[in-house]
């Protein structure tokens, strides 16, 4: 990454790293897998008077900071909504811009990702991305599949309900050829058929910009995550706003459905 992720320490796999953990926060109940839905940026540009995409610019810093921390504090994933099947229906030129910022950002940073064992993966509908963005976005894949650091999830042309439909498509085509019995479908068999099979449920969900909703964001795999909205927009999301997060989240008792409280891990 430009401030470079290289000039941070190497963080090999999942493991709990507290050297630089901010005080109040137990190393030990940290969240696995932390999800993002980035928003705010229109609102943080418009209010300093700068058009949307300035918003959009900055939002990268803020994506760059947040995965540098969640890595050097040993989180596992960290899962982020960059762009939502509904949000080609914003004005043409912010679309482009878009495209084109994720293009620049992913050729610039992807030697900084791969030096510091970042396992990138893009999920969602890849095939009506620009071209050049979709060999980027293979590139990028193919490189850092063997890493072994944390595991950075940039969901592009994301919507969960077509995952879901997309999942029921393919197990009613295996059903059809006479490959898959429909009885056995479980949630196990459902799950893999998911952009994020493989990976473990997010525990905590970040909405920054203080709106209230999922915007089809992980339909499924939020089933048990831990909400946290806050009013900070996401240009500003910095290591305060992400230990306040994360102080939240060790805060809450996790029930699952039981009647013992399960300590937030
Ligand atoms: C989130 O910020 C970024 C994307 C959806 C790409 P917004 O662009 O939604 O910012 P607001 O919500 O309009 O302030
Ligand atoms: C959600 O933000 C999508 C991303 C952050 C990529 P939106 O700004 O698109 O969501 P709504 O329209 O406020 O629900
Ligand atoms: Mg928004």
């Amino acid at each position: 990454m430009s401030r470079s992720l290289a000039t941070a320490t190497a963080i090999p796999g999942n493991r709990p790293c507290c050297a630089v953990l901010p005080a109040g926060l137990d190393p030990a109940r940290l969240p696995r897998h932390v999800a993002v839905i980035m928003d705010g940026n229109g609102r943080w540009a418009s209010q300093r008077k700068l058009p949307r995409v300035m918003g959009h610019r900055e939002g990268v810093e803020a994506l760059k900071r947040t995965l540098r921390l969640c890595s050097d504090w040993g989180i596992g994933a960290l899962t982020a909504y960059a762009f939502s099947t509904e949000n080609w229906s914003r004005p043409g030129e912010e679309v482009s811009f878009l495209m084109t910022l994720f293009e620049r950002v992913l050729a610039r940073e992807l030697q900084a990702l791969e030096q510091e064992q970042v396992r990138i993966r893009f999920l969602g509908d890849l095939e009506q991305l620009p071209e050049g963005l979709q060999q980027l976005i293979a590139d990028a894949t193919h490189r850092t599949a063997a890493n072994t650091g944390i595991h950075f999830n940039v969901c592009t042309n994301y919507g969960g309900r077509r995952e879901l439909v997309r999942a029921a498509q393919r197990l009613a085509e295996q059903a059809a050829s006479g490959d898959l019995d429909p009885a056995s479908i479980d949630e196990r068999l459902f799950e893999a058929q998911l952009f994020t099979a493989g990976e473990s449920d997010p525990d905590l969900l970040i909405r920054t910009s203080g709106e209230q909703r999922i915007s089809n964001f992980l339909l499924w795999q939020l089933a048990y995550a831990e909400l946290h909205i806050t009013d900070v927009l996401w240009p500003d999301f910095n290591e305060a706003a992400l230990t306040a997060a994360l102080l939240d989240y060790q805060r809450r008792q996790r029930r699952f459905g039981g009647v013992e409280p399960h300590a937030s891990r």
